[in-house]
């Protein structure tokens, strides 16, 4: 019985020298290793391997390395194996700091005193108090719903959208297409964290934009299909966005010259607003593969006719 991870190496060593303590019986291998194939029971991986389940036939959990799926095709994953999110804690920590970050970075005027730096500008800005300032999170998920809590913390006026009905203390929450006009006309900040999926891949787009107050800004650290990037340049250009941050692209990285680049109003960086973290990453899979030989619901199961 083996668990094999396939993704960042340096990491993966990280795992095995963990796993090793934490769970001396099962062997871990880092691709390309991966001992004997029929061994390997659980698989870790970002970008899981060509022909993957015909390699390990005895697989018995597929963890995404990740908070997110749509790396995988659900297609080629037989429906007895159950797809597993990376549900721990050191991802949702990281990415309600990357939140924080550019919401009080966008809120604080940063943008403005950047390119006034660049300038050779002293340019005082009124400052705005937080309890001025909307914050609307797109997907209420583990990680939207952190970021909410943490920003009411600020005194932000927080609201929350979701698929499907959510309440959060502290937090007004919106569900459902037709809430969606509403939620996003009240939002001086948006911020995207929802899983991508064929519903939500473009999501922030003209249409979108147009409902959000002028001005709004936009943070997005789900992935890059969520933004048509035409669309955005042109709300940045007439005003109707005052700047945005992305953490996130499509494709990764941009390439050379591309509009976004060089755009004052948008910051851009490299897929780094989160990471999973090996020492709480191995507890979590630890634990599932517990719940798995006992039975028990799986936490993270991902729902493959929702997408995530
Ligand atoms: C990174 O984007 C992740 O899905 O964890």
């Amino acid at each position: 019985m083996a668990l094999l991870y396939k993704a960042d190496p340096t990491r993966g060593l990280e795992w095995k020298a963990l796993l090793a303590t934490k769970a001396p019986d099962l062997p871990v291998h880092v691709w390309p290793e991966t001992g004997d194939p029929a061994a390997v029971r659980y698989l870790a991986v970002w970008e899981p391997p060509p022909e993957m389940l015909t390699r390990f036939p005895n697989a018995e959990i597929v963890f995404s390395v990740g908070a997110g799926v749509d790396q995988f095709d659900f297609s080629a994953l037989p429906a007895h194996i159950p797809l597993v999110r990376m549900l721990e804690p050191g991802i949702s920590e990281s990415m309600v700091e990357y939140i924080t970050l550019s919401v009080l970075a966008l809120h604080r005027n940063l943008i403005d005193y950047i390119a006034d730096k660049a300038a050779e500008r002293w340019k005082l800005i009124r400052l705005m108090p937080a309890a001025q300032r909307r914050i609307g999170v797109l997907g209420l998920g583990r990680l939207g719903e952190a970021a909410c809590r943490k920003l009411a913390s600020f005194g932000f006026p927080v609201s929350g959208w979701s698929r499907s009905p959510r309440e959060i203390e502290g937090v007004t929450c919106h569900a459902g297409e037709a809430a969606l006009p509403g939620f996003l006309a009240g939002c001086d900040i948006l911020i995207c964290l929802m899983p991508l999926t064929p519903e939500t891949r473009g999501f922030l787009n003209a249409t979108r934009f147009a409902m959000l107050p002028k001005g709004a800004s936009l943070v997005n650290a789900g992935r890059g299909g969520h933004l048509i990037q035409q669309d955005l340049l042109a709300a940045l250009n007439s005003g109707q966005l005052s700047g945005a941050v992305l953490d996130v692209t499509d494709p990764e990285p941009l390439p050379k010259g591309h509009p976004l680049w060089a755009h004052p109003r948008v910051i851009i960086t490299p897929h780094a607003a989160s990471m999973t973290r090996p020492e709480t990453a191995v507890d979590f899979v630890l634990e599932t593969i517990r719940r798995h030989h006992q039975g028990l619901p799986l936490e993270g199961l991902v729902d493959r006719q929702r997408g995530y």
